[in-house]
């Protein structure tokens, strides 16, 4: 495929790109990394630079991935649109895969295909697309900064990873970096968890990659080795060998283009190697942490080193090192399904809106009251009786909430049990669907499809089994289910706002994601 691409505008020619300004943030970091940083986590060659540059986007141009956002800033001669392009792929593809939103991608830019009808749609337009693809504050933020763009910057989209920075919601360091190097040409590197293994790997960045110091180190190195040609091409170069060779697990360094330049590459052949001699007996006077003449000169002050001691068995994966996670907290929240049923013949249940903030911040869910403190379960499912009945303006007696069973899902922070209780208007004597504040009555089939979080849907699904086997929930008790359903964690650390709901109308009056 032609390495020939629309990079800084239509006019532009590839001549012109060679003069492009550096971005002021890169130069200033790389700087930085440059004078503080021991020379065995920089590059300090420039002929290497160059090499490095060149092997990886020889292999980039070789074998890249064809993906519509790639296209539309190679072959879009308008520059409104063409960043208007990168940054909807860049928002979609925070904490979500390639494959994943390449649909929503396309479907996307079908319906909106400029800042201009984005700014034009409605918010319940814009999570109804977004339904499914989870952390829906990026959709808002994504049509805010459209109307922002239309409203008060007369249509034209920031043109600097500066000004993208300042001026769009939701638009951080590494979306403008990507926006401003893939789409305006900018030289400038980006640093996204792809980026950051990579660059851990070539110069042995071994603390915890989190860190400030870490953070900024890598920045400088990302800025240092950006092709001032190909900007874009670059970042996307290096976060496409991060995705497809340099993984997490399951390395394949034979298929490395940038495997002769990676310090921890090297570390592993001279420690197989030593190994192999000292195997054969060779090599008994050698300690076995043989240093490498481009080892770190101060490993014990360096704040970039490693703080534990390299593993043979992990290879290259000794880097980069994060922090432990932290085991999810546990928590109990008493659920009620309240059943009511409407006007129609389907049955309809109750939702209530969660707070603007926190947790699942404005989502819909079913009634609910977290356990906390010391008291017992009994003393709460007082307290649930008391909310449902403030919904329902009845007083509603705990002997009328029946047991449904238990439902496990798990956030990546909280391990979260819901107990899970049904109770149907007609039992507690409410007279129809009354329509309390921060409530609405939705039918079951309706709430299949909503765009609510992934607890309440296995929460639907429990109550649907039990339902289903005894009839409605109406009178009579119902059989405990015992069997918890434990979810897999979902993908990339996202929390749990379901993936694949679809939009449920007046429910986004403000759909929110957990922070
Ligand atoms: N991840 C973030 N931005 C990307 C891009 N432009 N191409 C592939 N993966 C990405």
């Amino acid at each position: 495929m032609s390495t020939k691409r629309a990079s800084m505008n239509s006019t532009e020619t590839a001549k012109d790109s060679k003069l492009r300004r550096r971005s002021p943030a890169a130069v200033q970091h790389e700087e930085t990394a440059n004078t503080t940083l021991s020379s065995c986590h920089t590059f300090h060659d420039p002929a290497e630079v160059a090499r490095l540059r060149s092997q990886l986007l020889s292999w980039y141009d070789e074998g890249k991935r064809d993906l519509p956002w790639r296209t539309v800033a190679l072959t879009e001669p308008d520059l409104n649109i063409r960043t208007y392009a990168v940054w909807v792929s860049e928002i979609m593809l925070q904490q979500t895969q390639v494959a994943t939103v390449i649909d929503y991608y396309n479907r996307w830019m079908q319906r909106w295909p400029t800042v201009q009808s984005l700014a034009a749609a409605t918010l319940e337009e814009v999570n109804q697309m977004w339904a499914g693809l989870g952390y829906y504050s990026r959709g808002r933020r994504l049509h805010e900064g459209a109307q922002k763009v239309v409203t008060e910057l007369k249509g034209q989209i920031p043109r600097t990873v500066e000004s993208l920075l300042k001026q769009l919601p939701g638009v951080g360091r590494y979306t403008a970096g990507a926006i401003g190097s893939i789409a305006l040409g900018e030289v400038t590197g980006v640093v996204d968890g792809n980026v950051i293994r990579v660059l851990c790997r070539l110069r042995a960045i071994g603390a915890d990659s989190t860190s400030p110091a870490v953070m900024e180190a890598l920045w400088g190195l990302g800025n240092a080795l950006v092709d001032p040609g190909r900007p874009g091409d670059f970042n996307q170069a290096l976060m496409e060998l991060g995705a497809r060779v340099c993984t997490p697990k399951g390395a394949q360094c034979s298929r490395c283009p940038l495997r002769s330049h990676c310090r921890s590459y090297r570390k592993v052949h001279i420690r197989q190697e030593a190994n192999c001699e000292r195997l054969l007996g060779k090599l008994d006077k050698i300690p076995p942490t043989l240093p490498d003449i481009e080892d770190c000169t101060s490993p014990k002050s360096c704040a970039l080193c490693p703080t534990e001691p390299w593993d043979d068995a992990l290879g290259v994966q000794n880097f980069p090192r994060k922090p432990a996670k932290k085991a999810p907290r546990a928590e109990r929240t008493l659920t009620c399904v309240v059943v009511g049923s409407g006007d129609g013949a389907e049955q309809q249940v109750l939702l209530t809106q969660r707070p603007e903030k926190g947790l699942l911040a404005g989502m819909w869910e079913f009634p609910s009251v977290l356990l906390e403190g010391d008291s017992s379960e009994t003393k709460h499912k007082g307290a649930l009786c008391a909310k449902v009945g403030r919904m329902l303006g009845v007083k509603l007696n705990r002997n009328l909430l029946h047991d449904v069973g238990e439902v496990v899902h798990v956030f990546s922070h909280i391990h979260q049990t819901y107990v899970v209780f049904a109770v149907s208007l007609k039992d507690c004597g409410a007279d129809g669907l009354i329509q309390a504040e921060n409530t609405q009555w939705i039918s079951r089939s309706a709430l299949h499809k909503a765009a609510v979080s992934t607890g309440v849907k296995k929460i639907l699904k429990l109550y649907d089994s039990t339902a289903s086997c005894e009839g409605e929930t109406s009178g009579g008790k119902r059989k405990k289910n015992t069997k918890s359903a434990v979810s897999k964690k979902t993908p990339r650390g996202a929390v749990s706002d379901g993936r694949r709901q679809l939009s449920l109308g007046n429910f986004f009056r403000r759909v929110k994601e957990e922070p």
